[in-house]
């Protein structure tokens, strides 16, 4: 009888993995993959005037969703604006050392060329990998280098079947 219930166990664990989508490593820890939409707001506005990338932020309700164990760092993942096109992104979570700011933020860079600023419009992302964790850095020239080689990073990545999947995720057709 036990040898029975130990092989129904099994039986069922392996069914219900396989029922579940599958799930890449990076993204079982630092709960991801997370879901986020929420207004874009107003940053300091350094990312397009210091930086020349500019970023898309948050308000505090939407950082304040956040699972306890998603760690500051940069990630990266799919954005939408309004249910249009969905693009590849880079995003900031924390504090920018750089700048010291003293509330964290989640700052999304989109890769894609945009004329239009996106306030008040409503933005949808899913974080799916993270790249590394936030830094200090001697100049704002240091600062660019690191955001360039997180894009360059995330585009392959994205590519990846494991997370180029969520670009038809229902959370961006619903
Ligand atoms: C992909 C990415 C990586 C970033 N990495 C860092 C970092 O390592 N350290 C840091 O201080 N700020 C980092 N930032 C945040 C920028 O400093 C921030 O976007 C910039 O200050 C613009 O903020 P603002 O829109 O509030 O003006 C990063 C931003 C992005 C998009």
């Amino acid at each position: 009888m036990t040898g029975f219930s130990v092989f129904s166990r099994l039986q069922v664990s392996q069914t219900l993995r396989k029922l579940q989508p599958q799930r890449c490593t990076q993204m079982t820890n630092r709960g991801l993959p997370h879901f986020a939409q929420g207004k874009v707001v107003k940053g300091f506005g350094r990312g397009s005037k210091e930086l020349g990338i500019p970023t898309a932020n948050f308000d505090e309700d939407v950082v304040g969703n956040l699972p306890e164990e998603t760690e500051p760092g940069v990630y990266f993942g799919f954005a939408q604006i309004e249910n249009g096109p969905i693009y590849k992104m880079v995003m900031s979570v924390g504090w920018n050392p750089f700048y010291k700011n003293t509330k964290k933020s989640m700052e999304t860079y989109i890769i894609h060329k945009f004329d239009e600023d996106f306030y008040g419009k409503i933005l949808k992302v899913v974080m799916l990998g993270y790249l590394r964790s936030e830094k200090d850095f001697k100049s704002v020239e240091d600062l660019i280098q690191a955001i360039n080689n997180d894009v360059l990073e995330a585009q392959t990545k994205l590519d990846e079947e494991q997370f180029a999947k969520y670009k038809c995720d229902h959370f961006f057709t619903s």
